[in-house]
């Protein structure tokens, strides 16, 4: 056998879903590059077909993925990615698509569902695909993404190490921990050359603490002691020995509820930065989404700072603007311009990590 596979024709999944339809059945859809298939994909596309009753898989063109990817991907041409992923028992068609989205492709299939992995919310979504996917009615599921599986990293681990120090990145938060995972995606997918020796959280039971475990990184509860609101003398001691340990190179507050002082202030000085969800110097302090609403503001966003011992006052490293719609709450807000953060926190770790520490301004050392 020596003719290539040929993926299937968007005419024969206009008839799958006709079928699917004609017998109350439904066609799942989702689309991604799938470059090097892994165990994380597997899990993906299993738990997609789960949610109906066919799926099938729009897969970006060897074109597209240069576009999305670099020069040097895709790895494998899109016949052979198209066979390999109709070899899984959970996958029933591959269409291919040029283009970065699939907009195209979803207004002639008009899927019953539509699965998207990773870090979206609904309203994260392309607009463009956004709109294709209420105008065929599709039932949109964003399902996570398995964490510590990625085809990227699997490029960089058969690599080696890269040449020059990765800069050593501590994490800490008390939250969802989106901010985490954002960074973690950037260290996979080789956008971030950093490693994250150190997740530390005061809530044993959060979100951000449990991505942590679950991406295989070292992470540590401290105990912040009886205080509801402070972090008690204890707490800031081992803190700073857990970073001390992990080597940190920086130290990102990424939604940790509580104020760090000394030791750790005086030791990482200018090596620690926070992301706050507003404009600065606009609404300090908690509930910044909340705070424009209430000002009236036409935009607001986020900003990536140096943190000193004055709270969300040190000096903005970075900042990016998002419109505030008629219509919003404090919750789509800050849905909204957390999508903002989770590109603005790992681009300024990149920055760090190829320029060097940023200093804190012309005639300080
Ligand atoms: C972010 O909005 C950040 O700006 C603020 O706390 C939130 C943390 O969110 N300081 P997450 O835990 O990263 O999802």
């Amino acid at each position: 056998m020596t003719d290539e596979y040929q993926p299937q024709e968007i005419a024969t999944v206009q008839r799958l879903r006709a079928e699917l339809d004609a017998n109350g059945k439904k066609l799942v859809f989702t689309n991604g590059c799938f470059d090097l298939l892994h165990a994380g994909h597997v899990r993906y596309l299993n738990e997609a077909r789960a949610l109906g009753d066919a799926l099938v898989i729009g897969l970006n063109s060897d074109s597209s993925v240069r576009a999305l990817k670099g020069a040097g991907r895709p790895l494998n041409g899109q016949n052979d990615r198209a066979e390999v992923l109709s070899a899984l028992r959970c996958v029933d068609a591959v269409v291919v698509f040029d283009g970065e989205r699939a907009t195209a492709l979803i207004e002639a299939i008009r899927p019953h569902i539509y699965a998207k992995g990773g870090d979206y919310t609904v309203d994260s979504l392309n607009p463009e695909e956004r709109a294709a996917l209420q105008e065929a009615a599709s039932d949109i599921r964003i399902l996570p993404l398995v964490p510590g599986r990625s085809t990227t990293g699997t490029i960089n681990k058969m690599a080696g190490e890269k040449a020059g120090p990765r800069l050593r990145i501590a994490v800490l938060g008390s939250g969802e921990g989106s901010n985490l995972r954002a960074i973690i995606a950037a260290v996979e997918n080789g956008t971030l050359d950093a490693e994250i020796a150190a997740v530390i959280s005061d809530r044993r039971d959060s979100n951000f603490l449990k991505l942590g475990e679950e991406s295989g990184l070292p992470v540590h509860f401290v105990d912040p002691g009886s205080n509801p609101r402070k972090l008690g003398e204890a707490a800031q001691k081992e803190i700073f020995d857990h970073l001390r340990r992990a080597r940190a190179d920086v130290i990102v507050l990424a939604g940790f509820m509580r104020i760090l002082k000394e030791p750790v202030i005086s030791a990482y000085g200018d090596r620690i930065v926070n992301v706050h969800p507003s404009l600065l110097p606009k609404h300090k302090g908690a509930n910044a989404p909340q705070l424009a609403l209430e000002a009236g503001d036409a935009e607001t966003g986020c900003t990536v700072h140096l943190v000193t011992a004055e709270i969300d006052a040190g000096r903005v490293l970075a900042q990016a603007k998002v419109p505030v719609l008629p219509g919003d709450t404090s919750e789509t807000l800050h849905a909204r311009i957390k999508i903002e953060e989770h590109k603005l926190l790992p681009q300024v770790l990149r920055e760090w990590q190829e320029r060097g520490l940023p200093v804190r301004g012309a005639g300080e050392s």
